[in-house]
This record gives structure tokens, sequence and C-alpha cells, in this order.
């Protein structure tokens, strides 16, 4: 319950993201080749991309420029959309039922977070089938999203208090990884001048998945700009690459679950500093369990969200 009395909305799940580009047949082929996405369907400004689980993973849209616009997330199927519209209401949050933003998906409640970035939740949806064979990586999902902003306790707060996420670390005082299910992050807050994309990260199923990743990303001329590295923050062995929009991408498995919140640890693993892991902030290098520092270029930045503020 938020302070008007109003119970709060629990994201459960990551399920897509939006983006625009200036130039989406790259992107589209770097998602198909590459990622492992296949398309579902198409409108006429619009290709939406899916897993080989026919989950609804991506949209590509053409624009100006390019940008992440949104991001959408999965809540209880019980749920009806319309009742979530006043724990918005009551924090000044504007918001609008739309129907069909996407294929499988009927409605969807669409509000801004605090940097401008679309958020569409929705309860109910179905599986789409990919009309094309699925290439490529062929990754198990979207994993986690990763934003710069220039406040990010401020942009965790909000996504605490209104979406129901926790939190499972910061580094410092420049970094928040938050939790809306047993996976450690399914977003990230990283501090910077403006709102962007930090990166963006699909599961890979294991260790020989990865090899694979990085022999296809080393013969399509992919540079690998950091790892394979087994990070400290959620314990992930992480891959990271730019795509052809300039976007940071990571391919990683073996993530840290939170499998029960009461326990309040993280599933034991041996590679864990902490006995139990717990979240924490973390302080000073190195954090990462095992593996180099990024290139230089993995820190260049991906285009800016659009109406970022
Ligand atoms: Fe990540």
């Amino acid at each position: 319950m938020n302070s008007r009395g109003h119970e709060m909305i629990k994201v459960k799940r990551l399920r897509h993201v939006t983006f625009t580009s200036a130039d989406v047949e790259p992107q589209l082929d770097y998602y198909q080749s590459v990622i492992g996405l296949a398309v579902i369907g198409r409108d006429d400004r619009r290709i939406f991309l899916g897993t080989e689980s026919d989950e609804l993973t991506l949209v590509l849209e053409q624009g100006a420029a390019s940008h992440l616009t949104t991001i959408a997330y999965e809540v209880a199927p019980h749920l009806d959309l319309a009742d979530l519209q006043k724990p918005l209401a009551s924090l000044d949050i504007k918001s609008e039922i739309r129907s069909d933003t996407a294929p499988g998906i009927a409605k969807a409640l669409v509000f801004n977070d605090p940097d401008g970035l679309q958020i569409e939740l929705f309860s109910r949806w179905e599986f789409c089938k990919p009309i094309e064979p699925i290439r490529g990586l062929a990754v198990a999902k979207l994993g986690h999203v990763a934003l710069y902003t220039p406040d990010p306790e401020r942009v965790a707060k909000f996504y605490g208090d209104v979406l129901g996420f926790r939190v499972s670390d910061r580094i410092e005082e420049n970094f928040v990884f938050m939790r809306c299910g047993p996976e450690h992050h399914a977003m990230n807050f990283a501090r910077g001048t403006e709102a962007r994309l930090h990166h963006l990260a699909f599961e890979l199923r294991d260790a020989s998945h990865m090899h694979q990743a990085c022999d296809l990303l080393g013969r399509k001329g992919f540079q690998i700009l950091w790892g394979p590295v087994r990070h400290g923050p959620g314990h992930n062995v992480a891959v990271y690459h730019h795509n052809p929009d300039r976007y940071l991408i990571e391919l990683y498995y073996s993530m840290d679950l939170m499998l029960d919140e009461e326990l309040g640890y993280f599933e034991p693993r041996p590679w864990h500093h902490d006995r139990p892991q717990r979240p924490k902030t973390w302080v000073g290098l190195p954090r990462d369990v095992w593996g180099v520092g990024p290139a230089k270029e993995a820190h260049e930045f991906s285009p800016a969200m659009r109406g970022a503020k």
C-alpha cells in the first residue's frame, strides 16, 4: 500500500523494449543473425521480434534517430489495468490504457518514468510464434535493461515505489541494481549526465552458449569490449559488444537468484565473497570475481533517449 491507501503495482517480468532507429535494416539483420530473434509480425512502421520461446522481445520502429523509447513489463494475470491507474493517479502520474500496442497484447497501461521513458504494463497476453526460422544465437530472453540517469536514487525510488522493484545491490553512489522476480536484476540505474541506455542484456543458456556467442561475434567482426567476466554484483558471466546502432549489448548466463524474498539472500554459490550473499553497497575495485576490465570503447555513449530530460 502506498501512503494514500492504494495497492502498489508489482511488476513481475521484464518483457520487451522498443527502439526507434534511423537505419532499421542493419538493426533487423543484427537481431536476426546475431542475437537470434525472429520476426513475429510487422505493421506500417514497426517490426516485432520474438524469441525461440515465442515471446515478443523487441520492437524496431523507423525513426529520425536511434532511441530507446519504451520498456514493457508483465503484471499478474488477474489484474485489471484500470485499477492500476488509481495508484498512479494518487502519485500524479498520468496514464492511459491503449489497445493493440503489440501483437498478443490486447491492452497496455502506458505512462512515463521520471526520465521520460515510456513504461507499458500488461496483464493478459498470448505467445507469438515467429514467422521465419530462428538464426544466430537464439538467446533465451531479454534479461535486463541498464539506464543512465542523472539521479539513480530518484529513479530507483520510482521503480521501487511505483512498480514494486526491490534493490539487489548498489555500487557506491553510482549504480543501483533492481529485481522484479528471482533474478538479481531486471533493471539497473547508472549515474550519467543524461538519460540514455547504458546497456541491454540478453540471457544465454550456459557456458557452451557463451562460447558459441564469442565465436559468432568474432566471425561477424563484432569486437568483444568486455569479458568474458564473472561480475561481482549479480555474479553473472557476461560479455559485451556494440550493435550497429552503437548500443552496448551484454550476453550473460548464471546470474544470482533470490529464490525466496523472506530469506533475503541470494542462492548460495561457491564464487560468492559473502556467506550469505545479501543485497549490499559494493565499494572499490576489483568487483568482478574474474576477468579483466572493459575496453575504453565500452564506455562510449549510446544514443540518448527520445525526450530525455
Ligand atoms: Fe548488465
